[in-house]
């Protein structure tokens, strides 16, 4: 009999869009565990006991990497526990290795009026992270990740409990101050081994913004251990990113674009910015940053960007568009219709193997 494990969904994911929780880890699972394991294994949706889980086996006649499974598993973005199906009727709980480092208030505590949700922060993460031929990096801590507009961070703070050292740049100088606020209390809280610096960020006598650095550890043994992060946040334009980090130098790129919607203002508010302009503008230099095998994963807001336009827009910049419309949809509420778009540059050299995982997204396995 072939291996099968299953994962639990933690009974709190996604409230805000509960009735698409199940088809968005599916789709998750579907992505990730194929971009990193290859077609092998076979995921379906099932309960047990009235749980939401997702049940994975091998195919017939291929080998699986179980250890890789299992943690891949374990970090998918809503899993609650895991259990291999030992028989008839019988789970035994499963114990997988994790890179998860770091308490994990580091990525809910802070709550804000336009936060991305953490889970579908982790989410984006994973499938960016994936697409990546350099996808191991997310074990070892040397994947390099960059949020082009990362808000107050959250990308970032999932990012540092995943053991990488990410970079994030938003032009809002709020958020970035906020952010840095944040992470300067969360580490005297927590007694950790810190460094803190802001600068102006200056590219040939102009000044774009500014450069915050920071450098932590738990304590002193994990600083002599190697286990030092770092995390940098520049607040600048993402378009001119391209002055500012070095070309080719990114393997994943996640970013929750910006909705066209006021936040906080309930009952809809009014169009700020057209996120296709947004992205038009940026998307050239996300691709100068990102290596050839780097992957890209953006949430979009359907009401208020087309998924061709968006398309042609990354098109335009050397960038492949894997998934089609409504992938990963799902409503967050009155005025944003979400969907994930995972793109990768043209020349990325498993470009094929990549794109034939949109069609096993349609699997009913039997
Ligand atoms: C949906 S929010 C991202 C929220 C973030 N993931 C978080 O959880 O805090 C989009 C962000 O894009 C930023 N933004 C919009 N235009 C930008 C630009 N040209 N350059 C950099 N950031 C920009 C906004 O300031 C906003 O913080």
């Amino acid at each position: 009999m072939t291996r099968a494990v299953l994962a639990l969904r933690a009974p709190s994911a996604n409230r805000v869009y509960t009735a698409a929780a199940g088809p968005l880890v599916l789709a998750e699972a579907r992505w990730v565990l194929g971009a990193h394991l290859g077609p092998g294994v076979v995921v379906r949706e099932r309960t047990v006991g009235g749980m939401h889980a997702l049940e994975v086996r091998a195919r017939a006649e291929q080998t699986v990497d179980e250890d890789r499974l299992d943690t891949l598993l374990g970090l998918l973005s809503t899993t609650y526990g895991l259990f291999e199906i030992a028989g008839e009727g019988l789970l035994r709980p499963l114990e997988a290795s994790s890179p998860l480092r770091h308490p994990e208030d580091l990525e809910t505590i802070l709550k804000y009026p336009g936060k991305t949700n953490e889970q579908f922060t982790a989410l984006l993460v994973n499938l960016a992270a994936s697409l990546s031929t350099r996808r191991s990096g997310l074990f070892d801590g040397t994947l390099s990740l960059l949020d082009p507009m990362c808000g107050r961070g959250t990308t970032l703070n999932r990012a540092l409990r995943l053991g990488l050292s990410p970079i994030g740049a938003d032009i809002d100088r709020k958020d970035v101050e906020a952010y840095r606020t944040f992470l300067t209390t969360w580490l005297r809280t927590h007694r950790y081994k810190h460094q803190i610096s802001s600068t102006s960020l200056t590219v040939r006598g102009e000044q774009l913004g500014t450069r915050t650095l920071a450098e932590l550890a738990p304590d002193k043994a994990a600083q002599r251990a190697g286990l030092a992060q770092q995390v940098t946040v520049l607040g600048c334009d993402t378009a001119r990113l391209g002055e500012v980090l070095a070309a080719r130098s990114v393997d994943a790129i996640v970013a929750d674009l910006p909705y066209g919607v006021q936040h906080g203002a309930h009952g809809g508010g009014g169009v700020q910015r057209s996120p296709l302009e947004v992205l038009r503008r940026a998307a050239g230099t996300w691709r100068s940053l990102l290596r050839d095998g780097g992957g890209i994963a953006l949430a979009v807001n359907r009401h208020t960007l087309d998924h061709d336009a968006a398309r042609e827009a990354l098109a335009a910049a050397g960038l492949t568009v894997l998934t089609r419309d409504g992938a990963f949809r799902h409503r967050v509420d009155q005025s944003i219709d979400r969907d994930v778009l995972l793109a990768v540059p043209s020349n990325h050299p498993r470009l094929e193997q990549l794109a034939a995982l949109d069609a096993l997204q349609e699997e009913t396995p039997t």
